[in-house]
């Protein structure tokens, strides 16, 4: 397999010569280019370009003067201008370990996957190279959401934000690739049903000089999950409203019929429970309601975190409200949009959970990669 390997580059001038020192022992009998895709702002394309005029193997580098959407703008722009069908993408900073770069390309020449992704989280990976607890959690959090939104695509993927992969790029339209920001696998995974397996790795520290991840990247990377993944959570959340305004009218009906307003609010509570389920069993996740396992299963775990969600959400509204000093009705939004992400997230990961397809094979009835996009999913 001849290999491009693609290296986006932001101010990363002394990570050059050791990345490419490190590329060149790990990857002894191979046929492969570097192609440095850069839109520093410093004098890392003069070391670039002064590494590559002694280098064994060729070295490219696209400086873009105008870049245009950032870490995964340049990634896209490194598939356009690869000489191999195989591209395998890296940080430059050396987070990355080139001596795991065999690995993946043993995983793919088996010949029955379009991507092979190195994890921190499949197990036998590591990311303690991460900052720090925040980023961690963050990391964590995030991976969750995404997998939620997409759990069938990522079925197989245990890190949808990892830098590091090694892609098949006639099994994905690149042109058609719409990058925001840090992302890039995330975007390539969830327009197509592609083959995925992966390789667990440890996320290194990084070598030298500092991360170009920010706030804005995190929110960049919230706006591209929404716009990836409208469908499914936005129906979600339409049952949801639904359901609870069925739940305020039924309890004014029987307080009106003379029932004690206690009593009352359980039965209607009960009522929109199961109707809530329904809905969600034939409209938001009718897809995937075959290879979830039991209907009744998925009930009693759907119904067991609505009444574990109310007994938990009271208390900690009045920790807010009490200890925290937030406004009542404020902290009341707060617990209920932190208390629908979690439906979201355990509906779509737990309840609905995909019996683990065969590793790397597509899902039985995912539409074969050349068909685009599916409806939902
Ligand atoms: N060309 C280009 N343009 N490269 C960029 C840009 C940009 O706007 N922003 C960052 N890079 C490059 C950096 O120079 C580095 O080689 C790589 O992209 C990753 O950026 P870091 O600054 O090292 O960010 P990180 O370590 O927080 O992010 C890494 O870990 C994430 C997982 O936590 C990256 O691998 C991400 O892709 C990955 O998702
Ligand atoms: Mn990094």
């Amino acid at each position: 397999m001849d290999l491009s390997i693609i290296v986006p580059t932001f101010n990363e001038g002394p990570n050059v010569v050791e990345l490419l020192r490190r590329i060149e022992d790990a990857l002894t009998d191979r046929v492969f280019e570097v192609i440095f895709v850069d839109d520093s702002t410093d004098d890392t394309p003069d070391i670039i370009a002064d590494a590559a005029r002694t280098s064994p193997f060729p070295v490219r580098l696209i400086h873009r003067a105008d870049p245009v959407a950032g870490l995964g703008g340049a990634v896209v722009a490194g598939f356009q201008a690869a000489t191999s069908r195989w591209c395998l993408v890296m940080d430059g900073d050396l987070q990355h370990p080139p001596e795991d770069i065999p690995r993946l390309i043993d995983r793919a020449e088996q010949g029955d996957v379009d991507v092979v992704v190195a994890s921190r989280y499949a197990s036998g990976g590591t990311s303690k190279g991460l900052a720090d607890a925040t980023r961690t959690a963050v990391s964590r959090a995030s991976t969750a959401l995404t997998k939620a939104m997409f759990p069938r695509k990522l079925a197989n993927c245990s890190d949808p934000m990892t830098g590091f992969f090694l892609l098949d790029t006639q099994a994905v339209d690149v042109e058609a690739l719409r990058p925001r920001g840090f992302k890039i696998l995330l975007e390539v995974l969830a327009r197509r049903q592609l083959r995925v397996d992966e390789i667990p790795f440890d996320f290194a520290q990084r070598h030298a000089g500092t991360s170009k991840a920010t706030f804005t990247q995190g929110v960049r990377f919230l706006t591209q999950l929404a716009m990836l993944r409208f469908g499914r959570m936005s129906a979600f959340a339409l049952v949801g409203g639904f359901g609870a305004i069925a739940n305020l009218v039924i309890m004014w009906g029987l307080i009106r019929l003379g029932m004690d307003y206690v009593p009352a609010a359980v039965v209607a509570s009960v009522v929109t429970i199961i109707t809530n389920f329904l809905l969600l069993e034939y409209l938001v996740f009718a897809d995937m309601r075959s290879e979830s396992g039991r209907m009744l299963t998925r009930f009693l775990k759907s119904f067991s975190f609505n009444g574990l969600e109310a007994v938990i959400r009271i208390p900690v509204l009045s920790i807010l409200v009490e200890g925290a000093h937030i406004p009542a009705v404020l902290a009341a939004a707060l617990t209920l949009v932190a208390a629908f992400v979690l439906r979201f997230v355990f509906h779509a990961l737990v309840v609905y959970a995909p019996r683990r397809s065969g590793r790397g094979a597509p899902h039985p009835d995912a539409a074969p990669a050349t068909a685009g996009r599916r409806t939902l999913e």
